[in-house]
């Protein structure tokens, strides 16, 4: 059976943790969801791990249709969501609405979109009118020069307060999940448990309600970043797929993230 946004709000009910992982193509979301994956993120991150790129600001609609595509032919089971590149959410929420719907006539069944309480109009728009959304907020790839690197978000009182507050505006305009990317994990906590919608972290501790990784990170093929929270789940696998299920059995039982990959 298809899985899909109302799955995740029974499991989240349930305090039944789920596992998404980034997928590009049609092959390995098969054996994605075959190892037990819930959520395949069609990420941005494709334009490093994939086109070669220093950042995800190349990547244009056009590569997340095509590859959105391509992940919506392997998948017959797995929730698909895509991300919204950049460019393609900051003009205005009609902007945002019509790409929203390029992804989700490519198979997306919900999109990704970057930024805080500023993108809130855009999630409300959106939503009213039948797309769900997944708000990421913390380390938001797409501002990386604006933050000035890959760094820790919502280490101060006030930078915590604003995330607080940007999370809970989100949850208020009708996101139906949020995503936490590289902030404290007593941080990530304190909002999954102020927050009624599940919570996705990458970076963000063992609180949240989901976990997400870049495939080829967990994979141990991406050498690029060497950051905190990335584990190898190759190093103790004779597979690929081993490794998956591993990946899975851990998120789902509280063993990923431990203290070592956490901030
Ligand atoms: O593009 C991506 O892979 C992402 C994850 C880092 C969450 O947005």
């Amino acid at each position: 059976m298809k899985t899909t946004i109302s799955t995740l709000r029974k499991m989240y009910e349930n305090s039944e943790k789920f596992t998404v992982l980034t997928c590009y193509d049609a092959l390995f979301a098969r054996i994605l969801e075959n190892c037990g994956v819930d959520v395949l993120l069609v990420g941005d991150s494709l334009g490093n791990v994939i086109q070669g790129e220093k950042t995800t600001l190349s990547v244009t609609l056009d590569d997340m249709i095509y590859h959105t595509r391509c992940v919506a032919r392997g998948a017959e089971k797995a929730l698909i969501m895509a991300d919204m590149p950049f460019g393609t959410s900051q003009l205005s929420p009609q902007h945002t609405f019509d790409n929203a719907g390029k992804l989700l006539a490519a198979g997306a069944q919900i999109v990704k979109i970057e930024g805080g309480r500023i993108m809130a109009e855009t999630v409300a728009f959106l939503t009213q009118r039948g797309i769900p959304v997944c708000a990421h907020i913390g380390l938001t790839p797409q501002s990386v020069h604006q933050f000035g690197g890959y760094k820790l978000q919502g280490h101060s009182e006030t930078s915590a307060r604003q995330l607080i507050d940007d999370a809970r505006i989100l949850e208020e305009s009708g996101a139906a999940l949020l995503l936490m990317e590289l902030v404290p994990a007593a941080l990530a906590k304190q909002i999954t448990e102020v927050l009624h919608i599940p919570t996705i972290g990458i970076g963000a501790g063992g609180a949240c309600s989901a976990q997400v990784l870049v495939l080829h990170d967990m994979l141990g093929l991406y050498q690029e970043k060497k950051l905190k929270f990335i584990k190898n789940f190759m190093e103790n696998a004779c597979s690929i797929q081993e490794a998956i299920r591993n990946y899975v059995e851990a998120v789902k039982n509280n063993r990923f993230p431990d203290r070592e990959h956490e901030y």
